[in-house]
């Protein structure tokens, strides 16, 4: 099938490769002319594992082309697929000016019958407007007779970054949110090559699901980070907790890693905009409300429980293990690592960063006073206190006497609890994690 994938952001480049891995031919587009040149010559303009492999093979054998000329290849496209960014606004409320920028850029191109796919994190209710504002270019310019011949889908994403192509692959579920059959079947067929349950439901319940699906997984989050801040020091483990309550098929392991909280460009977005969709339409999301308090919370009390430590922190010097907001990614937004190192600059502590990927995106973000090191134990060197705000697995393989040689307090604050099973305690270390 012939696709036309409009974003080459996370989603949009990740799921364009995708489709092209199934066979189908795909022309991703985006205005950014400097990201689309580098796209060409087979750079991704951000990391993801196993991204600029699969761009290299897809790019040799001619399944994917990047142009930022919509029209080139809007002709020969069966599927228009819409994943331009939808950032959050001051109000919590996603701006969707990219997606009705792209929409009215479909109406004014198309020539022929076509099925639009929503793949962008949006509020309910986003598809229907995208179709009326195709709909509105197309009559504007006298092309009624397509209007009718048009049709929308919704598509929600579930990647998560950091195992986006895999989560690609082997989806728990594609959700499919359409009026009629040959919409339905047109998706499935783009599909074709991957196992799953194929859940065929309303364009509105479609999107519902999106956002239900991450305000669920965000809840689960906050809810372990409670249980962490209500057990923490009466000799309950949070983690042994999160295993023996995930024992309960009703309730499940995954999603219950006590920490310093979630950040990224879904969860904090999609919370805000569910709280705030509930709100326009008179219903106080109040769950979501204690979702997002308790998230930001987590990040003042991991702040505290340094200070109650360390005592003053103006010109003390602390090292700093990791800044995206997850492993496996270089991605920064709303990291909680971010966070907490401005609030250390803000109190004058001199900081020294390491991140095996995402220093050259966390530059740009933090104060110029920030030293940036090359290894984990130059960051460490010299240091007061070490936090590890990102669970990189490269941190457990460290020398752990070296890191405690170079450091002058050999003190660990471990705001992912990555390293509590290595018991460093016995090598001298005084470690403090969450809920531990
Ligand atoms: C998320 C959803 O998982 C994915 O389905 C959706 O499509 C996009 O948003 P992502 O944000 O990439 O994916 O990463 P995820 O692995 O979900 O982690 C999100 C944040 O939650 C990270 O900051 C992570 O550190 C945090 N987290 C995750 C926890 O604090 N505890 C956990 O148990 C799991």
């Amino acid at each position: 099938m012939n696709i036309v994938m409009i974003g080459t952001g996370y989603v949009g480049l990740t799921t364009g490769l995708g489709f092209a891995g199934l066979g189908n031919r795909v022309a991703c587009v985006d205005t950014d002319t400097a990201k689309i040149a580098k796209l060409d010559l087979g750079h991704a303009p951000f990391y993801e594992p196993g991204l600029e492999e699969q761009l290299e093979a897809l790019q040799e054998n001619g399944q994917i082309v990047f142009t930022t000329d919509l029209s080139s290849v809007i002709g020969s496209a069966q599927v228009l697929m819409i994943a331009v960014q939808t950032p959050p606004q001051s109000n919590g409320q996603a701006d969707l000016s990219h997606l009705e920028t792209a929409a009215e850029q479909i109406g004014n191109l198309l020539e022929h019958e076509a099925l639009i796919v929503v793949k962008s994190t949006v509020p309910v209710g986003t598809n229907r407007r995208v179709l009326q504002i195709i709909q509105s270019s197309l009559s504007k310019r006298g092309r009624e007779d397509l209007v009718s011949l048009i049709k929308i889908a919704s598509v929600p994403e579930f990647l998560r970054e950091g195992s986006a192509l895999q989560d690609f692959l082997a989806p728990d579920r594609i959700v499919i949110g359409a009026d009629d059959e040959v919409s339905f079947r047109t998706i499935e067929q783009m599909h074709e090559g991957i196992k799953s349950i194929f859940l065929r439901t309303s364009i509105e319940s479609a999107e519902f699901i999106k956002v239900a699906s991450n305000a669920f997984l965000a809840t689960k989050i906050s809810f372990i980070n409670e249980i962490a801040n209500v057990v923490e020091g009466t000799g309950a483990d949070v983690r042994e907790i999160a295993h023996g309550i995930g024992l309960d098929k009703r309730i499940g392991p995954l999603f219950l890693r006590a920490g310093i909280g979630f950040g990224g460009s879904c969860f904090p977005i999609v919370v805000s905009a569910l709280k705030s969709y509930a709100g326009i339409n008179g219903y106080d999301f109040r769950l979501l409300n204690a979702v997002i308090e308790v998230n930001n919370r987590q990040r003042e009390l991991f702040f505290k429980k340094i200070v109650s430590v360390l005592g003053v922190l103006k010109n003390r010097k602390i090292g700093v293990w990791g800044l995206s907001f997850k492993p496996d990614t270089d991605d920064i937004r709303e990291s909680a690592a971010i966070d907490i190192v401005q609030r250390l600059v803000g109190a004058g502590v001199e900081v020294t960063v390491f991140d095996p990927k995402a220093m050259g995106t966390a530059a740009s973000v933090l104060p110029s006073s920030v030293a940036f090191s090359t290894t984990p134990i130059d960051a460490a060197s010299g240091a007061e206190a070490l936090l590890v705000l990102t669970e990189w697995p490269e941190f457990r393989g460290v020398s752990f006497e070296t890191l405690k040689s170079s450091m002058i307090e050999p003190i660990i604050f471990d705001g992912r609890n990555a390293l509590a099973d290595l018991n460093l305690e016995r090598l001298g270390f005084r470690y403090i994690g969450v809920g531990l």
